[in-house]
């Protein structure tokens, strides 16, 4: 009795603890299939469960080995898709955000993550959303541009739509944005350029047609006329030799082919060199030009013959400019930090402050009919821009409308490109001060 009631309990807490074992496992499995499971899984059943107990822990390392290979990967597109300057974002067929990168937010400036709402709820464009909803209609790779207001100015993105499986019955689009703005401004920019060239070059040409013309039938009998003629048509001749002398140091400082040839030199006597080279004008304008240098080594590398090209470029200006007696030009050059600064300064008719943004812009010229009058052609200044900062350094203006100008160019005393050995100014060097002209 006795041993029938001991084996009786012993069955029941035998049943017992199968039970609580079984009830572990089953609560293990739940735990597995709700990725809870981080910590590796550790379990104590009764012997008979021990090959369940083996398997569910397998299955257990395995769905964490899968967790963390899936985070990684996540974490890695992640990584990859905010650093892609371009905005990316994928929709599903309804146009709701299923995901978006860094870039979408920084193109439309959003305060938060457009994730979860429409194309229309999050970028408020109408022809984006008419765009993306065609991509997606259109079964293949969809492309269109937009054009978005920031900042008071406009942008402009290229879009590229493509399909996206999403599931067996889900389709939707992943959606490319490119920031086109400086593309379509520099296309902009060469087209008014070929517009401008061509007109600058027909005018002298329509001239010197016109007076040919007028010669060739019977002018030529008319000796004053034709003297007159041929006078006319030598300055716009010359007119077009300096367009095209111009257009080709313009094109050689753009061309990225035709390194700046470095070489120490000596900025003093470079402008001295300059300064020289106007003695004519200098004299009959009774102008005074004088080179004021503070002490200490102006010495920098820098591609002599452009850099010439452009101080010639400044004085010039000032002199042609400022015609008027009692024209003084100072040109002022100092050592400031890791560049050396020159400022060439006259006292003539000045810049309205309206030109000053443009007059570094190729053809740009305040008084259109006076600069071709003198012989300019717009492109000197630019010219300028171009070279100082192919030396890395900068160019700027300040002027006041009757007062003068001040063009002051700064330049780094060393370049990164390799500099020559022989010194361009060691033949040419004079006085580092002095005056020329008065
Ligand atoms: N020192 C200056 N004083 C007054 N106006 C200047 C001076 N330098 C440049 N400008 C103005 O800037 C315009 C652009 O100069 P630039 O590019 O050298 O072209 P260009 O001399 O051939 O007309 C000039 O047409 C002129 O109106
Ligand atoms: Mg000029």
């Amino acid at each position: 009795m006795i041993a029938g009631l001991f084996a009786a309990a012993v069955l029941l807490l035998l049943v017992v603890r199968y039970l609580a074992g079984i009830l572990r496992l089953r609560s293990a499995l739940r735990r597995v299939a709700h990725g809870e499971l981080m910590r590796p899984l550790t379990l104590d059943l009764p012997p008979g469960l021990r090959a369940a107990q083996r398997d569910v822990e397998a299955i257990a390392r395995q769905a964490r080995d899968l967790d963390r290979a899936a985070h990684r990967e996540r974490s890695e597109l992640n990584a990859i898709l905010a650093s892609i300057p371009e905005g990316i974002f994928t929709v599903d067929r309804r146009l709701c955000l299923l995901q978006a990168n860094r870039g979408v937010e920084a193109m439309f400036q959003l305060s938060g993550s457009p994730v979860g709402r429409t194309v229309v709820e999050a970028f408020g464009h109408a022809a984006m959303h008419r765009l993306v909803q065609l991509g997606l209609q259109g079964g293949k790779e969809h492309r269109g541009e937009i054009t978005v207001e920031r900042e008071g100015a406009a942008r402009i993105f290229e879009l590229s739509i493509s399909p996206l499986e999403l599931g067996s019955d889900h389709s939707g689009a992943v959606v490319v944005l490119h920031d086109i703005t400086r593309i379509k401004s520099l296309e902009q920019v060469r087209r008014e350029f070929v517009a401008n060239v061509s007109h600058e070059l027909r005018t002298p040409l329509t001239i010197i047609c016109g007076y040919l013309e007028t010669l060739t039938d019977g002018g030529l009998d008319d000796r004053p006329m034709a003297e007159n003629a041929l006078g006319v048509m030598f300055k716009h001749a010359d007119r077009l030799g300096r367009l095209v002398d111009d257009l080709l140091v313009i094109s050689r400082a753009e061309s990225r082919s035709v390194p700046l040839e470095v070489e120490r030199i000596d900025l003093s006597a470079l402008l001295h060199h300059v300064v020289e080279q106007f003695d004519e004008p200098i004299r009959s304008q009774a102008a005074t030009v004088r080179i004021l240098a503070a002490g200490g080594d102006l010495t920098l590398e820098a591609d002599a013959v452009r850099l010439e090209q452009v101080f010639i470029n400044l004085l010039e200006n000032a002199l042609k400019y400022g015609n008027r007696p009692g024209l003084a030009v100072d040109l002022h050059l100092e050592r400031s930090g890791p560049n050396i600064q020159v400022q060439v300064t006259d006292n003539g008719p000045g810049i309205p402050s309206g030109d000053q943004e443009h007059i570094f812009e190729r053809f740009y010229r305040v008084h259109k009919d006076r600069s071709r009058e003198t012989g300019g052609t717009g492109l000197g200044l630019s010219i300028v821009k171009n070279v100082i900062q192919a030396h890395s350094g900068n160019v700027s203006v300040r002027s006041a409308p009757g007062e003068g100008s001040t063009f002051t160019v700064v330049l780094p005393l060393l370049q990164s490109a390799p500099v020559a050995p022989a010194p361009w100014s060691a033949a040419k060097k004079t006085a580092t001060e002095g005056t020329s002209g008065g």
